[in-house]
């Protein structure tokens, strides 16, 4: 491979889902979580991280065998990998957030904000949490607050009115302790299955 073929490819997989710039400006004294010691977005806590939307390069990073510790990914090949990269990126609202440990270039954690557009409220925006995994070696060390932390802020951020998610009852506390409340009423979580339960 020549040098200019080298440069080109590794934009390529350099290339961000989204502007990594705004996730600088998210303020974590608006949220209510409590980090001991003290971390955020732009300070994780340890030169060898760093929070970052997700990059085209991430299929080489683990990012989907860090999926699989959620649910069942299938056998993702690179270019389905690439192509719903491109259509996520075209179609805009899918903000996959991730942590990389640059040490040995892993996806250590990762949570998707995707934002639907409205016409009700004024032509609203609302936001939707979803995918949220911290790798299991790395696992009680605030990784899972500071990436859902990061992704709420993001929602505020792009002017969401509100953000939602649905969890297991064992992590209810968990979402608590980061400003989330169950809404008695008006929480119950109902899905219709077109294929069998992949979870
Ligand atoms: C849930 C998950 C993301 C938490 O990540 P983590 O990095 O371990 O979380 P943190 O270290 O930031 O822990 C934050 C707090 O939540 C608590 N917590 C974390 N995971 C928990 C669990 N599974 N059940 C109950 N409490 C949990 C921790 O004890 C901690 O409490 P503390 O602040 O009072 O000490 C992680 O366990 C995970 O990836 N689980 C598998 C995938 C999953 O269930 N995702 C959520 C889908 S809704």
């Amino acid at each position: 491979m020549g040098m200019e073929t080298h440069k080109t490819e590794d934009r390529h997989q350099s290339e961000y889902l989204y502007r990594p710039d705004i996730l600088q400006k998210l303020d974590f004294n608006k949220s209510p979580a409590v980090f001991n010691p003290r971390i955020s977005t732009v300070n994780p806590g340890a030169d060898w991280m760093v929070v970052r939307p997700l990059q085209r390069g991430d299929f080489d990073k683990g990012f989907l065998q860090l999926l699989s510790q959620l649910t069942s990914t299938g056998s993702i090949t690179r270019k389905q990998f690439d192509e719903r990269f491109t259509q996520m990126k075209i179609s805009g609202g899918h903000y996959v957030t991730v942590i990389e440990d640059k040490r040995s270039s892993k996806i250590i954690a990762a949570a998707t904000l995707t934002v639907e557009q409205k016409f009700i409220h004024n032509c609203s925006l609302r936001g939707r949490l979803e995918d949220v995994v911290v790798n299991d070696t790395y696992r009680g060390k605030q990784l899972g607050k500071l990436i859902v932390v990061t992704v709420s802020l993001l929602a505020q951020e792009l002017g969401c009115y509100k953000m939602s998610l649905d969890c297991k009852d064992k992590l209810i506390k968990f979402y608590e302790s980061l400003g989330y409340k169950l809404e008695p009423g008006n929480s119950n979580a109902m899905n219709m299955r077109f294929e069998e339960d992949p979870s």
